[in-house]
């Protein structure tokens, strides 16, 4: 267990060392290969998932098999909230980008801890209403960007948390395939990697396998307002 991952999680927000801990031992772990799933979009299951190690994709599948990516979660995130909430059955696939540890807490815990901790229950309501506000940007953004826009935009939301700031630039390893990257702007490959070869023409970003460079961050922040 990495307690410092876990105190990041909007679960653990504004809980005292002895309650974290208590939380932590609570939870179960599990651990999965890349590219395992999880479980399916429908799936009727409630668990609550915490990322230890290791990247998530949350994903929804469209009719002739297109995909589309919804996030891609990392340490410290959290996800599974919904089903909790709002019995019903898991409205995303989840699956191992990279080999991952996760923190799971059964529904019945987590209740307990709801119904005792008013700051486990804030904490949870703050991630419901930063994922609502940024799913509104992603609609507003379907609606209103060119693809280069959210392109640019999601090079930003995967620098902030995959990002590494270095001499030449914020490395972002983000694990992802140029076919996940499509999904996550959610555009055609082919309009994706035209988007990506020409900020990388242009000098904004460098391409590598499965990761980026952001060299000139300015550029790909006015590209993506
Ligand atoms: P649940 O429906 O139980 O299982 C799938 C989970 O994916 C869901 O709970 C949320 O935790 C997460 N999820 C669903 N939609 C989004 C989204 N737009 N952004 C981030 N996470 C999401």
């Amino acid at each position: 267990m990495d307690p410092e991952v876990l105190k990041k999680a909007p679960l653990f927000a504004g809980l005292e060392d002895e309650a974290a801990s208590a939380l932590s031992a609570a939870m179960g772990t599990l651990k999965l290969n890349r590219g395992q799933v999880l479980f399916h979009e429908g799936d009727a299951e409630d668990r609550l998932y915490v990322v230890v190690s290791g990247k998530i994709k949350l994903g929804r599948s469209g009719s002739a098999g297109r995909e589309n990516l919804l996030a891609v979660l990392g340490p410290g995130q959290m996800f599974g909230e919904l089903s909790v909430f709002d019995p019903g059955p898991r409205s995303t696939t989840a699956t191992a980008v990279t080999a991952c540890e996760l923190r799971t807490l059964e529904h019945e815990e987590l209740t307990g801890w709801l119904t005792g901790r008013p700051e486990v229950v804030l904490g949870l309501l703050g991630q419901l209403a930063a994922r609502l506000r940024r799913a509104n940007d992603v609609v507003a953004d379907l609606v209103f960007s060119d693809v280069p826009g959210r392109v640019a935009k999601a090079l930003l939301d995967l620098a902030k948390r995959f990002g590494d700031t270095r001499d030449d630039g914020v490395h972002v390893h983000h694990d992802l395939t140029q076919e996940e990257l499509a999904q996550l702007v959610g555009a055609s490959r082919e309009t994706v990697n035209k988007a990506l070869a020409d900020f990388a023409t242009r000098g904004w970003i460098r391409l590598e396998p499965r990761s980026v460079t952001l060299i000139d961050v300015e550029r790909v922040e006015r590209r993506a307002r």
